[in-house]
């Protein structure tokens, strides 16, 4: 299987402060690889090195095999076509409706016709269980679960190979949370691509991943299967991950 991401020992310095701390993982081809952190700990700054916005203080970042600071802003643009990141605030553009949102890319890049764009977010509207009702609503229009589903929509109109998920079920009610931590799984089963989750949800985590990443200020704690995570021996990964393993044990007891 081959690395879609390999981040080796990046260090982030902003302000005098180092945000990120010898980070290094590889998440592989197919893979739902979730990262999880307390509030501020550096999980939204990771992801920013994966996408290019952000370069390295030391360290380095390979996306698909190429190195991210080798690469020209023209390069990056192409590679972005490849990664499609649902970004923490959802989002969308307010002044445009959801087809223009979904289809934006490529409106902004293509010469595509109307129809065809409308085409296309049909498409990906539906992979997200979206009915052709909602093409023509504004953003003011939607619930925050329907949001956070026309963004999952964008992220996935150019058929990325990799997907980034900024905290994809914050804000949602704990039903609508699952409905999205089922779409995320069936994305991936259904279009075989690369998931990295952020996610305050140790539920979510926890249900979904293939692997987890801890992450304390900046720092690898722990990665594993959800299994290993949740027999770490680790004090911080024990106390972080408490919840899931209370649920768990009620959920044998009422078995
Ligand atoms: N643009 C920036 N300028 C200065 N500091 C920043 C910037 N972005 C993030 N930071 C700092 O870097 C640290 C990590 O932030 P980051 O957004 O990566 O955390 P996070 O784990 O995603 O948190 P949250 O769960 O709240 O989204 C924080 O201390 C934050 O204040
Ligand atoms: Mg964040």
């Amino acid at each position: 299987m081959n690395a879609v991401v390999r981040v080796q020992n990046l260090w982030k310095e902003i302000g005098g402060r180092w945000i990120l701390r010898d980070v290094s993982f590889e998440v592989m081809e197919g893979e739902i690889f979730s990262i999880i952190g307390a509030s501020g700990s550096g999980k939204t700054s990771i992801t920013k090195h994966i996408v290019g916005l952000w370069k390295p203080t030391k360290g380095k970042v390979y996306v698909f095999g190429k190195d991210m600071e080798s690469l020209s802003s023209a390069e990056i643009d192409d590679l972005r076509k490849d990664i499609g990141y649902v970004f923490q605030e959802g989002a969308l553009f307010d002044s445009l409706r959801v087809w223009e949102n979904v289809g934006f890319y490529f409106l902004e890049h293509t010469n595509m016709d109307e129809r065809s764009v409308r085409e296309i977010a049909k498409e990906k509207l539906r992979l997200v269980n979206l009915g052709e009702e909602v093409l023509n609503l504004m953003p003011s229009e939607l619930s925050g679960g329907m949001k956070k589903r026309v963004s999952i929509a964008r992220a996935i109109a150019t058929d990325p190979k990799l997907i980034i998920y900024d905290e994809p079920t914050s804000g949602l009610d704990p039903i609508t949370s699952r409905v999205i931590d089922r779409l995320i799984v069936d994305l991936r089963e259904r279009t075989k691509t690369t998931a990295i989750v952020v996610t305050h949800d140790m539920m979510s985590a926890f249900s979904i991943s293939d692997r987890i990443l801890v992450l304390r200020r900046g720092e690898v704690v722990d990665i594993g299967t959800p299994e290993e995570i949740l027999r770490s021996r680790d004090p911080f990964v024990r106390e972080f991950v408490s919840e899931v393993r209370e649920i768990l044990a009620g959920q044998n007891k009422a078995l």
